[in-house]
């Protein structure tokens, strides 16, 4: 039985019409600015050591895994088939909307790191998944959650657009505990300013990542 977080009510979102339609047409953009992205980058060098089974799940045309590391196998998730053809990072990828199905088609233990970008904002059976999550990852496997403070608002539920970036970080943690997810840690970074003239660019997306073991 899993235990449950979210009141339905927080499971709720503006726009109730099927996320697929929502993807249906294929975004070839970046969610997140490029400070933010090569923070990631750097992250995942650090962390993802070369031959690891990576799973990234709910992305895009890109992936944020550096270039220069030769992984045993990328696999690959998402709403737009049309995308996820562009990411050529992938070895493979499937098309599965998880607001309606959470069962993942992977094997127990088929996972050595699992990356979420931009991504968790949108769930609304987040326990269900988190679960699943746990069933594919290997034992001492990672599941690393990336966001900062942007959204497709009307898509996201009630439980994200409420809350403050901590609230996100907290929520994220109580959903992961709930379902045996354990040593978990988050980094939470300001990124300042970007660019040669400090004053006159956009401070960049704040950086947010949860990292929790199975
Ligand atoms: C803001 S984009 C981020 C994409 C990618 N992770 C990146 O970093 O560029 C959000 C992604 O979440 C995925 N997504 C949103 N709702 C989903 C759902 N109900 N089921 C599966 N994937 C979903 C879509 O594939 C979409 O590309």
């Amino acid at each position: 039985m899993i235990e449950k977080i979210l009141t339905d009510f927080q499971r709720t979102k503006q726009d109730n019409n099927d996320d697929s339609l929502f993807y249906a047409q294929p975004r070839f953009v970046h969610h997140l600015d490029e400070g933010f992205r090569t923070r990631l980058t750097k992250f995942y060098k650090q962390l993802i050591p070369c031959e690891s089974v990576v799973l990234d799940l709910m992305s895009s045309w890109v992936s944020h895994l550096p270039e220069d590391v030769v992984y045993k196998r990328v696999i690959g998730h998402g709403l737009n088939q049309i995308e996820l053809e562009k990411n050529n990072r992938l070895d493979s990828f499937w098309v599965q909307d998880l607001n309606r199905a959470q069962k993942l088609p992977l094997e127990d233990s088929s996972v050595d790191f699992c990356l979420m970008v931009a991504a968790w904002q949108y769930l609304q059976q987040p326990e269900e998944l988190a679960a699943e999550l746990r069933r594919v990852i290997v034992p001492n496997g990672k599941l690393i959650v990336s966001f900062s403070n942007r959204a497709f608002w009307d898509k996201a539920p009630r439980i994200w657009i409420e809350g403050s970036d901590m609230d996100h970080i907290n929520y994220i943690k109580a959903v992961l505990v709930s379902q045996g997810w354990s040593d978990i840690e988050y980094i939470a970074e300001d990124m300042g300013r970007t660019g040669i003239f400090k004053f006159i660019v956009k401070n960049s997306d704040p950086f947010f990542s949860v990292i929790a073991t199975r």
